[in-house]
């Protein structure tokens, strides 16, 4: 029986929460290489909230998916068959095929990785794009300083929870802000920040401040209003705000409830002389050999340790991207497509 390949396509654009109907599974057959050409095996999907955007043709920095193509991911692949000098059959290569079980590629733009350096799952992770985000956004703009207070939201996630380590390994104060008890004590005890404040309790602005007594220094933004409305009065002098991401706004429809803020930002920005700047990681591409020297040594002493939420199976890909978007994952989102 030959194999067949799978794909999971974009059924339609959705409006506000993405729905099962807005994916599809399609079967197809596994493509042979060309001269020069390899066939990838998906071992590993990378979920991530930046797919939402892709999902949708508003203007952003990046192409939308079309409607009927493959969505976009990064992957964790093995060679299966292959036509090209520079990679053998068996190597394990970091690619970016998307949501599907084969591909063909050319080499172009394919890091060989080490399965006795680390698991393969990590160069998807705290090894990967979400690792370098947190690394990059966090010292090129946030700037912690010894004895300084880091508030990170999103804080048991991929990006967040490195930003917190990092945070400590730089003598600051972390505090995240992450959705409920469990992953409020996951980043306490286990990732050893300072204090974690739950985003659903009532009175989240009052936690939040009892946890920031000395003010915020830098914050980190993951998740965007309503959160940032509770950490606005913190900001002390100075303070710098990595833009990284506002994943409570990705599935919104209109502008959030409330009277308008921008008076209140701009009030703070000037009185403050707050550093509000967003982010693509790519901007700090530069900054990579830095990364791939001091995140793997941390790991390995102990100072970064990293959470996967993995989901099996390409078919279950569409609820796991639809649970990351509320905060059903707990660490980093991936899906095994294949052992
Ligand atoms: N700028 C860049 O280049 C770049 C690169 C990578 C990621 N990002 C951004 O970084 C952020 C974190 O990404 P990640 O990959 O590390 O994801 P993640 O934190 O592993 O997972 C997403 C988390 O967001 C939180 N969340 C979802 N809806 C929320 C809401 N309405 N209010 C508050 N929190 C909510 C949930 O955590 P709780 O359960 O704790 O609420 C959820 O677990 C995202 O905004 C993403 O777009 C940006």
């Amino acid at each position: 029986m030959p194999e067949t390949a799978r794909r999971i396509v974009l059924a339609s654009r959705p409006v506000g929460e993405p729905k099962p109907s807005d994916f599809r599974l399609e079967d197809f057959p596994v493509p042979q290489p060309g001269p020069g050409e390899l066939l990838l095996r998906t071992k590993f999907l990378s979920l991530d909230p930046y797919m939402r955007g892709r999902m949708s043709d508003a203007p952003s920095y990046a192409k939308p998916v079309g409607v009927g193509e493959t969505m976009e991911g990064g992957t964790v692949s093995e060679v299966a068959a292959s036509n090209n000098d520079k990679f053998a059959k068996g190597d394990i290569v970091l690619s970016h095929t998307g949501w599907q079980t084969h591909a063909l590629s050319n080499g172009a733009g394919l890091r060989k990785l080490d399965p006795s350096v680390a698991p393969i799952s990590t160069a998807l992770g705290v090894l990967g794009m979400p690792g370098m985000t947190a690394y990059s956004g966090l010292l090129e703009i946030g700037q912690p300083k010894a004895g300084e207070t880091v508030v990170v939201s999103a804080a048991s996630g991929a990006v967040g929870s490195v930003v917190g380590q990092i945070a400590k390994i730089k003598g600051a104060r972390a505090v995240g802000i992450a959705g409920g008890p469990d992953k409020c004590k996951y980043v306490k005890d286990e990732l050893g920040f300072d204090e974690c404040v739950d985003h659903r309790a009532g009175d989240f602005p009052a936690q939040l401040k009892a946890a920031c007594p000395k003010g915020a220094d830098v914050y980190f933004e993951n998740v965007g209003v309503p959160v940032f409305d509770a950490v606005l009065p913190l900001f002390s002098p100075f303070a710098r705000i990595p833009v990284c991401g506002l994943i409570a706004q990705y599935n919104a429809t209109e502008a959030p409830p409330g009277p308008n803020r921008l008076p209140v930002l701009m009030r703070n920005v000037l009185t403050k002389r707050l550093t509000i700047r967003g982010f693509i990681v790519t901007d700090f591409a530069a900054k990579f050999p830095d990364f791939i020297r001091d995140v793997p040594q941390w790991i390995k002493d102990g100072r970064i340790k990293y959470r996967e939420d993995i989901a099996v199976g390409l078919e279950n890909a569409p609820e796991a991207f639809m649970g990351l978007l509320k905060g059903k994952n707990f660490g980093k989102q991936l899906v095994r497509i294949a052992e």
